[in-house]
């Protein structure tokens, strides 16, 4: 899980898709600049080595390919203030980011370089005229609390690869779904892995970030239908 807030622990109402919205865009105004997507009881500078070290499970996970000639075309699903699109951008890849938070979006719009493009969007909206090699979205999916809302997204992010391309999706390993605050509610691995199969995917591996006692990691799979 990548942040411990004082917000209601388990048991108190989940967010609605409104108010998480607007808890976004809060933190994002507000937090530093690192904390605002990272871990908000990190320092910036213990964010910065978090954010390092899950760098390297991203090439990991996409695998240590670059091509200038023919870029990898990657989608950050719910990028916030884009440090995982920069680094990725930084690695020759061409990055289209997406994010409901306007702020974290203008943040990200700022400091693009030519390989990124960013869009305020909904991870169950976007719908681009092209197809990617890789779509990741990290530590997003457990901040959706609507178990229909997060399939939707499951499903459309899925949508978007082409065949033979990754997804990668942040969330814990578990056996169960648990509410662990009012926006943060994890879903089991075999819950990810049915959708993955319906989408014509084959879960391929977990890589955790193994970061302190981050219980968190990425669920790749990979476009096999
Ligand atoms: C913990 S932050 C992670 C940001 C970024 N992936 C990172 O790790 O730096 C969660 C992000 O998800 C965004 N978000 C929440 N619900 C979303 C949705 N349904 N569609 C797109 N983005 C969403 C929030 O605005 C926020 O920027």
């Amino acid at each position: 899980m990548s942040e411990r807030i004082a917000l209601p622990g388990p048991g108190h109402s989940p967010m609605t898709a409104s108010e998480s919205r607007q808890y976004w865009e809060t933190r994002h105004a507000r937090a530093g600049a690192l904390a605002s997507g990272g871990h908000i009881s990190h320092d910036e500078s213990t964010n910065a080595m978090f954010y390092a070290v899950r760098i390297a499970r991203l090439i990991e996970a996409i695998g240590p390919r670059t091509n200038p000639g023919l870029p990898l075309r990657i989608l950050d699903a719910g990028c916030g203030k884009g440090h995982f699109s920069r680094a990725l951008a930084s690695f020759g890849h061409l990055v289209d980011g997406i994010d409901t938070s306007v702020t974290a979006i203008a943040s990200c719009e700022a400091q693009a370089s030519e390989r990124e493009t960013y869009a305020v969007s909904s991870l169950s909206q976007w719908g681009p005229p092209y197809l990617y090699d890789a779509a990741v979205s990290i530590d997003v999916l457990y901040h959706l609390m609507d178990d229909d809302e997060w399939a939707t997204a499951v499903r459309n992010l899925a949508s978007l690869v082409r065949l033979g391309g990754i997804l990668g999706l942040v969330d814990h390993d578990r056996d169960e779904d648990r509410v662990w605050q009012s926006h943060q509610k994890t879903r089991s691995t075999r819950r990810y892995r049915e959708l993955f199969e319906a989408c014509g995917f084959e879960a391929r591996r977990y890589v955790r970030n193994d970061f302190k006692h981050d219980p968190s990691g990425m669920h790749i799979a990979v476009r096999v239908a």
